[in-house]
């Protein structure tokens, strides 16, 4: 009777489960990193020349998992980085789809070939239409120093066999657009793909440009070619873009996220009648900047700012944001519009703000007058909350110091819809893996308690049982 004391194996109890949210999220044995490094199929460019190819099906991880980051950036033949005053990485992208098991899409002339029952997107969710901007991850010049890492529990999750329509694989396409700048005339010229440069009045299919369109995607199609200063010769070269995925496998531990990206050129305008709030969402994608000269030194301080205001069909947890920017661009925010406000965006509430960081020098990563990171934001989990419906605030800032074609204003974001349980508590700890120690001592300090309380609660029962003739006290 004496020996059998049931307070101890309450004691194990508690301390099994206060382990269990412990050590999956934060010591990783059941739930570790795991990384893969691929390389494009290689696509090869001499002075001048462009190439945006679409890969489709390249390698991927495999299986249920969520994606934790992404990064790339271009490589040669023997895997040096190259710098972006020779090749300038305009974008690249990964896009999901599903393809019927047994059907063979490997470029872009596939996809035209195949019976449209055989293919369905799996694109990101949202705001875009038409498959526009439908990647799950891109970026471009700023690829090298742009943080990509999704903070835990969240990550994107994808290859759940639930979700892959039957009789479907899911794969994944990466298309890369790069232009060769080596011994160009006007170096950003090209990668502003001004039409007069590449000499393009004509789109890709062939039909005529607006008299009006200076410059932009639509003239640095793949294999045109930008000009280059007379007699300038090198040789072609064989180039991949490196990418490193990181994942972990799905559990329940892991919280998902969705991806939206906003576009600053959205041309969406509430209408009173607007009941679908998905509805009239056109993206253009590109846009050019007036330089203050044609248009004289303003009070603007010759900075063209754009803001637009969109109604979000989804609501949710922001967990990162990060923009997408070109040469010239001087930084880019989100704001919540205030309630109190009547159309005074100056004074809107900031959510999340992304800035260009340009580089100084000459090597990968560092390459003056070009972007080469975007600052990200990484709001505590719960503390910036999109309502469905709220109307968003999303601004772009660019340089008038001279006139820019084809830029872009993009705004990636991954929205949560749960916030992890022990969070609900511990919110403002748990935030990084920098945070683990701090957590450690926490959960030690939980677990302390919970050792002091059961050992109190058993000798209470101790007590309560000799009270009570040693029996029924527990109620077992
Ligand atoms: C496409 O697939 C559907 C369903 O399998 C079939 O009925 C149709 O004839 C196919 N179309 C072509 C052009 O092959
Ligand atoms: C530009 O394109 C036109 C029409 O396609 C062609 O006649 C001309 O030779 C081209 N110029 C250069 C410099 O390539
Ligand atoms: C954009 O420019 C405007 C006007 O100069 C400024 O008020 C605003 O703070 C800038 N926003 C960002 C995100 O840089």
């Amino acid at each position: 009777m004496a020996s059998y004391n049931p307070g101890w194996l309450v004691l194990v109890g508690i301390l099994v489960t206060l382990s269990l949210p412990y050590s999956h999220a934060f010591w990783g044995n059941e739930n570790k990193i795991h990384t893969a490094v691929f390389l494009s199929p290689k696509f090869v460019l001499g002075p001048g020349s462009v190439e945006n190819r679409f890969y489709f099906n390249v390698d991927f991880p495999k299986g249920h998992i969520a994606l934790k980051s992404f990064d790339a950036e271009v490589i040669d033949e023997t895997g040096n980085p190259v710098p972006l005053h020779e090749t300038y990485l305009h974008h690249w992208v990964v896009v999901r789809y599903y393809v019927r098991k047994g059907v063979e899409i490997s470029k872009l002339d596939d996809l035209k070939k195949v019976n449209r029952s055989d293919y369905i997107s799996g694109g990101n969710s949202g705001i875009c239409q038409n498959g526009i901007l439908s990647q799950f991850f891109g970026l471009g010049s700023e690829t090298r120093k742009t943080s990509t890492h999704i903070p835990d529990p969240y990550g994107i999750e994808v290859g759940n066999p639930a979700e892959v329509p039957s009789g479907f694989e899911e794969q994944w396409m990466l298309n890369v657009h790069a232009i060769d700048t080596r011994g160009a005339e006007d170096k950003l010229g090209c990668t502003e793909c001004r039409c007069d440069l590449y000499n393009v009045t004509d789109d890709e299919y062939g039909r005529p440009l607006r008299p009006y369109y200076k410059g932009g995607l639509l003239c640095c199609y793949d294999r045109t070619q930008c000009k280059v200063k007379h007699g300038f010769e090198a040789v072609r070269r064989t180039l991949y873009l490196r990418y490193t995925v990181k994942w972990i496998d799905m559990d329940r531990f892991v919280l998902p996220v969705k991806i939206y990206i906003f576009d600053i050129t959205d041309s969406w305008k509430r209408t009173p009648s607007s009941t679908e709030i998905n509805a009239e969402h056109k993206c253009k994608i590109e846009y050019d900047i007036e330089s203050c000269d044609a248009t004289g030194l303003g009070n603007d301080g010759c900075i063209d700012t754009k803001r637009i205001s969109l109604d979000v069909p989804f609501g949710g947890y922001l967990i990162y944001g990060v923009a997408h920017q070109h040469s010239g661009g001087t930084g880019s925010a989100l704001y919540r519009e205030c309630l109190f406000d009547f159309g005074d965006f100056e004074d809107g509430q900031l959510m999340c703000s992304s800035l260009p960081t340009y580089g100084k020098g000459e090597e990968p990563g560092n390459e003056a007058g070009y972007i080469v990171g975007m600052t990200t934001c990484y709001p505590k989990p719960g503390t910036v909350e999109i309502s469905e419906g709220e109307t968003l605030i999303l601004e772009f800032n660019y340089s008038r110091i001279r006139h820019h074609t084809g830029v872009m204003g993009l705004f990636y974001i991954l929205v949560a819809d749960d916030l992890p349980k022990p969070m609900h508590t511990l919110r403002t700890v748990v935030q990084t893996q920098d945070s683990i120690m701090v957590v450690t001592v926490l959960w030690a300090a939980v677990a302390l308690i919970g050792v002091v309380a059961v050992i109190a609660l058993a000798v209470h029962y101790q007590f309560k049982r000799e009270g009570e003739d040693g029996y029924e006290a527990i109620g077992m």
